[in-house]
């Protein structure tokens, strides 16, 4: 870990054309769909993060090889039926809430026996949202306090009707990738949408797959995924950080390349768009997983709301919201996002403490917060509380701040967007 803070200074104006890494949870799930082809698969643009990694390093412990190039990897399967089950030592998820939910469902789907386990952060996390419906599915696994570690000792799956109790893709991912290996058919009821790239992905990779209102259903697969190639589009969640950027700096205009536009994800973009900010989407690729540009300038925010309906459809995006919210004339609510206390921080506290550390005005609510704005925002030292998306927030409120945001633990970026700082030196002037 670097240990030196990172110093974000106060910006002129930032201008420029920003090509966006792949997006995160896309580059999970190509991984996995290549596992369970039979074969070589070729993936471009993979996320470059930690995380990702994460992925990669546990599923070569269930004997899959990869080749890393500078802008692709190969990923070499024998299939799943092939895949290694005596594996040595333990699966180490790293701080990837994505590996472990959604292997967990490969995993528990094939019966393999291997404890899982992750680091500080992500043995906090949650993990009964898997393991109720895993074992309800007849998986056999063990867990001290329905955190990390978790134990899988094998267990035949059968498909079960299931309804989601949290607004949760990586709970709907993780049954729909057990619900591959189980006897019968596997129904999810999902009461909010979230993002939907694995049931896409499924049907680009020729699974079936179907949706009926709001319950998706699948069989159980019988052949490997055909190997495929495959260009994961930029992730629309880091880009929020430069549409940020573009937003509150004076003076400014970026050009973002080639975006995830799923509508599963760009929920903060209309959001934005509503409340007088200039952001633009250009040149869409309408496939099943859509992209495009994103054209934003400096403009003028109100204040907005969020409310659980549609906090689902924007969740990785409220740090950064939050930050622009200081800046909106009047109240902005966040208000039915607990879910927040469970990501890589309990973002809720994050948010609030670091914002308050550089002087905004906000006010923690069990459930949310309101931010009274708009704030010019003073520099401090603050903490990234282990956080990539709290670091990414902190450096956006370095350039509008009136003197340098200092970040402790700002290398923690690397989880998702290793190239972050040095984008943002390029692309903004210093005051
Ligand atoms: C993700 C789903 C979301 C999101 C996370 C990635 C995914 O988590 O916050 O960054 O790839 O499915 P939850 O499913 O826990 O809401």
């Amino acid at each position: 870990m670097n240990k030196k803070n990172k110093i974000v200074k106060p910006a002129k104006f930032v201008k420029g054309q920003i090509t966006l890494p792949g997006d995160k949870s896309i580059s999970h799930r190509a991984l996995f769909f290549a596992a369970l082809a039979e074969g070589k698969s070729k993936i471009k643009f993979l996320n470059n993060g930690a995380d990702v990694l994460s992925t990669i390093v546990c599923l070569q412990k269930l004997g899959i090889k990869f080749q890393l190039g500078k802008y692709s990897v190969e990923v070499d399967s024998s299939g799943f039926k092939k895949w290694n089950r005596e594996i040595t030592g333990s699966i180490n998820c790293g701080n990837s809430g994505t590996t472990t939910r959604l292997l967990a469902g490969l995993i528990a789907g094939q019966g393999i026996k291997v404890k899982m386990i992750g680091d500080e952060s992500l043995s906090a996390r949650p993990m009964e949202r898997i393991i109720e419906p895993l074992q309800k599915m007849g998986a056999e696994i063990e867990s001290e306090n329905k955190n990390l570690p978790i134990l899988f000792n094998g267990g035949k799956l059968m498909g079960i009707r299931y309804t989601l109790p949290v607004a949760s893709a990586q709970v709907k991912s993780c049954l729909l990738f057990a619900g591959l290996f189980a006897d019968g058919k596997t129904y999810i009821t999902e009461k909010t949408r979230t993002r939907d790239h694995t049931e896409n992905m499924m049907k680009i990779f020729g699974i079936s797959i179907f949706k009926k209102k709001n319950v998706i259903s699948i069989n159980k697969l019988k052949n490997p995924v055909i190997p495929f190639k495959y260009s994961v589009p930029g992730d629309p969640s880091a880009a929020a950080f430069w549409v940020a950027a573009g937003l509150l700096v004076p003076n400014s205009k970026l050009n973002l390349k080639r975006i995830s536009l799923n509508s599963s994800r760009i929920s903060y973009i209309k959001l934005l768009q509503k409340n007088g900010c200039k952001v633009r989407i250009d040149s869409i690729n309408k496939s099943l997983e859509p992209f495009g540009d994103i054209i934003i300038q400096s403009s003028k925010i109100k204040s907005f709301s969020i409310r659980k309906k549609i906090a689902a459809s924007l969740i990785d995006e409220i740090p950064i919201l939050a930050l622009i919210a200081t800046q909106a004339k009047g109240k902005s609510t966040f208000r039915g996002v607990k879910e927040l206390r469970f990501k890589e921080s309990d973002r809720i506290k994050s948010i609030v403490e670091s914002l308050k550390c550089l002087g905004a005005d906000i006010k923690e609510y069990p459930d949310g917060f309101d931010i009274f704005g708009p704030t010019k925002l003073k520099g401090n030292t603050v903490d990234s509380y282990g956080d990539h998306r709290i670091a990414m927030m902190l450096a956006i409120a370095g350039l509008i701040s009136n003197s340098p945001v200092k970040i402790k633990n700002h290398s923690i970026v690397n989880i998702s967007y290793p190239d972050f700082y040095g984008i943002l030196e390029r692309i903004s002037r210093k005051q």
